[in-house]
């Protein structure tokens, strides 16, 4: 049921709303003075408070500033504008002169709770599309390198300063970057991505800045660009690294100045927006390389976050694959899974070249591809599998042991003389592997090509390319060059 407050000093006043709304279904409470409204509004939720301007304690238009969750209607008893002004500037709903008739006061109350309901669903919604979009928006990870990043984050989110943010690929730089907008005073503006190695050049410079109509062949429209979208808000600039070096300087212009013009247009546009860029590459070597201007540089490297790899994230694996469990148990409509100690295990000695974004993967088809409740160390990838052997000493590390064999193989002198030792070293070596794993499978291909982890067909093809049989020994001369039949899996 709805519960209405009535703040009045006067008896009269009280009794008629009372019952007025009593008769309307609502549940209505009284306070007689400014200081037991104040006591009730903070120990009670209400849907509407009607409340007299003036009352021994507290004035109303006082207490109206220390409300801000539920609508207010101010009554007066002197028709002055000066008093409405005052109330509908510190945020009341309406106001009503007394004596007031019923009727519309009725009316009144229906409008502001019903508006209010509205407002807030709105707010709720909002609230929830902004989570979403946010989507995978939490971040993951108590190791001491996390921590040390949330600080970072907590810092740099209260102020509008320009962020360079700097890891390898995988690593969760996105993430960050909607992070800071998300818990900064911008957020209930817009985040917008743009990565410029993802758009081809020549409509860059339209991307970013947009276009006035005919300002090229092809601009039939106006077109907004993305600094226009991202008014008020975030604008995250990705991959800031592989940005062509004109483009850099137009950057530059509009970090500088603040405005920016559109393709074709000569009206200077104000630019409110907040700049996050990030980068894998290395941007100290690309300026000493002249592909990036130092100028611009020192203007986005304001405050540098360096988002370290994940293996350097001590303890967070585990953490990540239950996130990412419980995530695509919900996104992907499976069952649920759990994972088995020793797959754990593995996960956790894993290097992860491609981060995150690999655990993520990783988790993901595990979970589609197992058959159990339970990811098991064989429902892993191949990649992730096999360097757990590696590491365990149950396979000894191959480079060293090429590199001895290789030198007993061809000589140094021979070695400069040789044309296509790529395909001739990787011919001699596929042709042992194949041979040695289908030996073990007893030429079973299927096995053979789940160890190996390629494709049967890639299998069959290059069983035929190396000129040997299904069970991997070499064709018999006359044989040679024929196809292998496919029956003999
Ligand atoms: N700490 C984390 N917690 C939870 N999820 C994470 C975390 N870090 C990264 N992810 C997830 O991993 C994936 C890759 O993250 P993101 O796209 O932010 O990386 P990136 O550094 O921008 O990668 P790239 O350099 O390849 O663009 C995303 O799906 C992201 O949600
Ligand atoms: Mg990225």
């Amino acid at each position: 049921m709805e519960r209405i407050l009535i703040a009045d000093d006067e008896e009269s006043i009280r009794f008629v709303l009372k019952k007025a709304m009593e008769k309307k279904g609502y549940s209505v409470e009284l306070a007689e003075d400014g200081i037991q409204a104040i006591e009730k509004v903070k120990g009670e939720r209400y849907s509407l408070i009607f409340m007299d301007i003036m009352m021994p304690g507290e004035s109303g238009l006082d207490i109206l500033t220390k409300v801000t969750d539920t609508p207010v209607i101010i009554m007066t008893a002197q028709d002055t504008m000066r008093n409405a002004v005052e109330a509908m500037k510190r945020g009341a709903y309406d106001y009503i002169t007394k004596p007031f008739d019923i009727e519309e006061v009725n009316l009144l109350a229906a409008r502001a709770i019903n508006a209010w309901k509205l407002s807030r669903e709105v707010a709720e919604l909002k609230k929830e599309i902004r989570g979403k979009y946010a989507a995978g928006g939490e971040i993951i990870g108590k190791s001491d390198a996390m921590k040390q990043l949330y600080k970072l984050i907590g810092k740099v989110s209260a102020s509008d300063l320009t962020v360079l943010i700097q890891g390898e690929s995988g690593t969760g730089k996105e993430l960050i970057a909607k992070a800071i907008h998300y818990h900064s005073n911008r957020s209930s503006g817009p985040f917008i991505a743009i990565n410029s190695s993802a758009i081809p050049k020549d409509l860059l410079e339209s991307e970013f800045f947009g276009h006035e109509k005919g300002a090229f062949t092809g601009a039939h429209e106006r077109k907004i660009g993305k600094f226009e979208v991202a008014e008020g808000g975030t604008l995250f600039l990705d991959e800031i690294g592989d940005m062509p070096i004109d483009l850099q300087a137009k950057i530059l212009r509009v970090i500088q100045e603040k405005e920016f013009e559109r393709v074709g247009g000569n009206k200077p546009i104000p630019a409110d927006v907040r700049i996050i860029t990030a980068t894998n590459r290395n941007l100290e070597k690309a300026i000493q390389e002249g592909r990036f201007r130092d100028d611009l540089f020192y203007r986005l490297n304001v405050v540098p976050i360096v988002v370290p790899p994940l293996k350097d994230r001590a303890g967070d694996v585990p953490l990540l694959v239950e996130h990412f469990l419980r995530r695509f148990r919900d996104e992907l409509d499976v069952e649920e899974k759990g994972i088995a100690p020793e797959a754990i295990k593995i996960l956790n000695s894993y290097t992860w070249p491609g981060n995150v974004r690999e655990l993520e993967n990783t988790v993901k088809r595990a979970m589609v591809m197992s058959s159990g409740n339970k990811i098991l160390p064989e429902g892993l990838p191949t990649a992730v599998f096999g360097e757990a052997h590696v590491k365990a000493g149950r396979v000894k590390p191959l480079d060293r042991l090429w590199e001895e064999k290789l030198k007993t193989f061809i000589d140094n002198g021979d070695c400069l003389k040789m044309k296509g030792m790529y395909d001739l070293i990787m011919k001699q070596v596929e042709r042992p592997l194949l041979r040695f794993v289908l030996e073990k499978t007893n030429g079973n291909q299927l096995k053979a090509s789940e160890i190996l982890g390629i494709n049967r067909n890639t299998l069959r093809k290059k069983l035929t390319e190396l000129e040997m049989d299904a069970k991997g020994n070499p064709l018999p001369p006359k044989n040679q060059g024929k196809k292998i039949s496919k029956r003999t899996s």
